[in-house]
C-alpha cells in the first residue's frame, strides 16, 4: 500500500552537506506515491544541482522568490496552496532561524509563511551548532507553533565531530511524512499510559512514595491526545488537572495501577509507563496508627509487580514504551532495563539533576530502542511531550501498518 499515495509534497533544501541525501528523499517519497516538487535555497544549490532533482522529481525546481517565470507559472502562493506537506530537509541552523523569526526572504520562507499545509523540518548541522542555545530555542519556538522537528541522528559528521545532527534516513524522514500527513500522527491509536508516584501504605497515616509530580506523563497524555490518539492515564496521586479529551483512572498503590492496567490493556495499541512505581512495598500494612517506642523500627518490604515487565511479556503485547530514572551511568542502565522488561523504546532521564526530571517543569531525555538513541534537550515538559510524540509516531506506525 503506498501510504503517500497522490500527497503533494514540497521537499525544501537548504544548505548543508546532508542535501546530498535529499535526492535520494524525494526517489522514497515518490516509491509511497508522492507527487513530489522541490524548492531550492541558494546555498542549497552549491551542494547539489537543481537538474538533479528536476530530473528526479520530474518537475521544474523552484529556486527564486521574483523570478518572473516562476511567477507565471508556480509562484510561492500556488506553491503554498499546493502542498499538502512542506518537508524541509536539510534545515540547516540558518534556515531554521529565518523560519522562527517568519523571514520571507527568499521561496522557501516565504511559501512556509503562506502555506496552511504541515510544515516538517528535519534539522542536520554540526554538533555544537546543534547544540547552541540559539538553535534550541529557535527549534522550540517552532515547535509551540506547530511545526513538525524531525529528531536527528547522532554519530559522525562530515566535519569530523561526532554527535546529534545528522540528517536520518530516508526511510525515517518518508514515516515522518506519513505520521504529518494522517489527520493527527497518533490519530485512531489507543493508548494506556501510567503516570505520577504510587504510595505504599504502612499504616493508615503512613506511607512510602517518591518525589514524582505526574507532569511529565499528564504532558505526554496532552500530546498524544492532540495527536488523535485515545489515551487512558492511569495516574497514582498528583494534584494536576485532567488533560483535554484523557480519561483519567486515580489508583494509589503499585498494585491498584497493576490492576487498573490489566483492566484496561486488552483494548490498547501503546502502552507507556512514565509513572515512578514502588520497586518496594510494606509486607504488611498495620490496620491501626504503629504507636512510636523506644526503639528504632525497621519495616519488611516486598518486592512489587513490574507492570511495565508485565505487559511486555503479553502474547498480543502493545508497543511499549518505560521510561528510565537514573542518576548515573543514565544511557546504560536505561539500555538494561529495555531489554531486561522487553521494551521497544524507553525515555532516559538524569534525576540527580534538580533542573529536569522529578517534580520540575523541564525535562531532558535520551530516546533509546534497539539501535538507535537520540538526545532531546532540557525543554518545558509540554514542549518534550510534543517531541516525543514526533518520535514514537513513526517507529509506532512501522510496527503497526494499516
Ligand atoms: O512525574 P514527574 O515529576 O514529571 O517526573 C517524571 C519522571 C522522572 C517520574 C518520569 O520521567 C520517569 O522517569 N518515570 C519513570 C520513573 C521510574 O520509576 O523509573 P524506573 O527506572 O525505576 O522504572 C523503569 C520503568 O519500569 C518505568 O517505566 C516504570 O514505570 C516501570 N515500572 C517500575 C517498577 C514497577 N513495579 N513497575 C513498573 O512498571
Amino acid at each position: 500500500m503506498q501510504q503517500l499515495y497522490k500527497k503533494q509534497i514540497i521537499v525544501g533544501i537548504s544548505g548543508g552537506i546532508a542535501a546530498y541525501k535529499s535526492a535520494d528523499l524525494v526517489r522514497r517519497l515518490q516509491d509511497q506515491g508522492a507527487i513530489v516538487r522541490v524548492v531550492m535555497t541558494s546555498g542549497a544549490q552549491a551542494f547539489i544541482t537543481p537538474l538533479t532533482l528536476q530530473a528526479l522529481s520530474g518537475f521544474p525546481v523552484h529556486t527564486d522568490l521574483l523570478d518572473t517565470d516562476a511567477e507565471a507559472a508556480m509562484g510561492h502562493i500556488e506553491l503554498a496552496r499546493w502542498a499538502d506537506l512542506v518537508l524541509i530537509a536539510p534545515a540547516s541552523a540558518n534556515t531554521i532561524a529565518r523560519l522562527c523569526h517568519g523571514a520571507a526572504d527568499d521561496l522557501l520562507t516565504t511559501l512556509c509563511l503562506a502555506t496552511k499545509a504541515p510544515v516538517a523540518i528535519s534539522p542536520a548541522m554540526n554538533q555544537a551548532m546543534w547544540h547552541n542555545p540559539n538553535t534550541q530555542a529557535n527549534l522550540d519556538t517552532l515547535r509551540q507553533r506547530g511545526t513538525v522537528v524531525i529528531a536527528p541522528g547522532v554519530g559522525s559528521q562530515a566535519c569530523g565531530d561526532v554527535g546529534p545532527g545528522r540528517m536520518p534516513d530516508s526511510e525515517v524522514l518518508v514515516d515522518a511524512a506519513i505520521a504529518c500527513l494522517s489527520r493527527g500522527s497518533m490519530q485512531g491509536v489507543r493508548v494506556v499510559m501510567t503516570a505520577g508516584p504510587t504510595r505504599e501504605a504502612i499504616d493508615p497515616v503512613r506511607y512510602i512514595s517518591n518525589h514524582s509530580s505526574g507532569k511529565m506523563g499528564f504532558a505526554l497524555a496532552e500530546k498524544l491526545a492532540e495527536a488523535g490518539a485515545h489515551v487512558t492515564l492511569i495516574s497514582g496521586p498528583v494534584s494536576l488537572d485532567t488533560p483535554a479529551r484523557v480519561d483519567r483512572v486515580n489508583v494509589v498503590s503499585a498494585a491498584d495501577m497493576l490492576d487498573a492496567v490489566q483492566q484496561h490493556i486488552d483494548s490498547c495499541d501503546l502502552f507507556i509507563a512514565a509513572a515512578a512505581v514502588a520497586d518496594y512495598t510494606p509486607a504488611q500494612v498495620a490496620n491501626k496508627k504503629m504507636k512510636k517506642g523506644d526503639d528504632d523500627m525497621s519495616i519488611a518490604l516486598v518486592k512489587t509487580t513490574d507492570i511495565v515487565a508485565t505487559v511486555a511479556a503479553l502474547s498480543n503485547k502493545p508497543f511499549t514504551v518505560g521510561f528510565a530514572a537514573e542518576t548515573n551511568d543514565v544511557v546504560a542502565y536505561a539500555r538494561g532495563k529495555l531489554q531486561r522488561k522487553g521494551l521497544d523504546m524507553i525515555i532516559a532521564n538524569d534525576v540527580s539533576d534538580s533542573r529536569i526530571g522529578f517534580n520540575s517543569d523541564d525535562n531532558a531525555v535520551t530516546v533509546i530502542t534497539a539501535d538507535a538513541e537520540t538526545h532531546i534537550e532540557q525543554l518545558p515538559k509540554r514542549a518534550l511531550a510534543a517531541a516525543l510524540v514526533e518520535h514514537i509516531a513513526p517507529l509506532f506506525w512501522r510496527t503497526h501498518n494499516p
